[in-house]
């Protein structure tokens, strides 16, 4: 994706994202409880519709590696994200640094995070597949079995055999884009996402070559 159109993106969504969120939020503020409680997917929806669909789409399902699926994703793991990506109270920066969704989350109260998340978890990921035979094997290796001599633990360990994760602990990685999945390691490992230290580790201990492997098998699993 080139430079002009996902600033022409940024730009439509951001307006999406001002007219369609305050609308809502005088809907729904004075009945909102102070506790976040029961997820409410109907208000999800409108909110995923009105504000996250110009990236991700509206069933989470997005159009390319710029914008990481949301669609069958964890609900917990999606609020956990969407807070790392504020600032939280005394800290320099986010846990999780990404100039876009910083803006995003921080007008999202934690209850519509919660809604949002559950709408997302609801929606059925469309599946994706492997580019290159040759990368396959070795991330099919990396994956199942980990790289020994580097100190790597199998992935399929914590994100299991076929990429679901586990609800709440894990996040499921299976028919994501695998260029995000690569900016991802590559974002564990420099540090711009800290908001995990297994992950940070663990993608230290990878190469380039070992990333685009395991993110391109991880690309076709299910
Ligand atoms: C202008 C485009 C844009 C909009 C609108 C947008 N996002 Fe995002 N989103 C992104 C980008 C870019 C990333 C990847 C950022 C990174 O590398 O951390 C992302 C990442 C995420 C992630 C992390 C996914 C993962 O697998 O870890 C979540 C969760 C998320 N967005 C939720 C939302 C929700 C919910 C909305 C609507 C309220 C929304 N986004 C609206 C661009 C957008
Ligand atoms: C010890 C458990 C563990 C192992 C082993 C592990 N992961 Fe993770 N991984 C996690 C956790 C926990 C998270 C969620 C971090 C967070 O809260 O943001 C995660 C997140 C990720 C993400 C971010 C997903 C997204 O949607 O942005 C990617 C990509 C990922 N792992 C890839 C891998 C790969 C590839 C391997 C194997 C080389 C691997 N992981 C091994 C625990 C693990």
């Amino acid at each position: 994706m080139n430079r002009l159109y996902r600033s022409l993106v940024v730009i439509r969504a951001a307006a999406a994202f001002g007219a369609g969120l305050s609308g809502l939020a005088v809907s729904v503020n004075a009945a909102e409880p102070a506790q976040a409680a029961k997820p409410d997917v109907a208000r999800g929806q409108a909110i995923a519709t009105q504000v996250c669909a110009a990236c991700h789409a509206a069933d989470g399902n997005s159009a390319g590696a710029a914008f990481p699926k949301l669609a069958g994703q964890h609900a917990e793991y999606i609020v956990k994200q969407l807070k790392d990506y504020k600032t939280q109270p005394g800290a320099k920066a986010p846990a999780r640094n990404n100039p876009i969704m910083a803006g995003i989350a921080g007008a999202l109260s934690d209850q519509d995070m919660v809604n949002v998340a559950a709408y997302f978890a609801s929606q059925n990921a469309k599946p994706n597949y492997a580019r290159d035979k040759n990368d396959v094997a070795l991330g099919q290796k990396i994956y199942r079995g980990g790289i020994a001599d580097k100190g790597v633990p199998a992935c399929a360990a914590c994100h299991g055999a076929t990429g679901m994760g586990i609800p709440v602990q894990y996040p499921r990685l299976s028919w994501q884009w695998g260029d995000y999945t690569v900016a991802q390691l590559n974002a564990f490992a420099s540090g711009q996402r800290a908001n995990s230290e297994p992950m940070h580790q663990i993608s230290s201990r990878l190469n380039e070559a070992e990333m685009k492997a395991v993110a391109d098998y991880i690309a076709g699993l299910h």
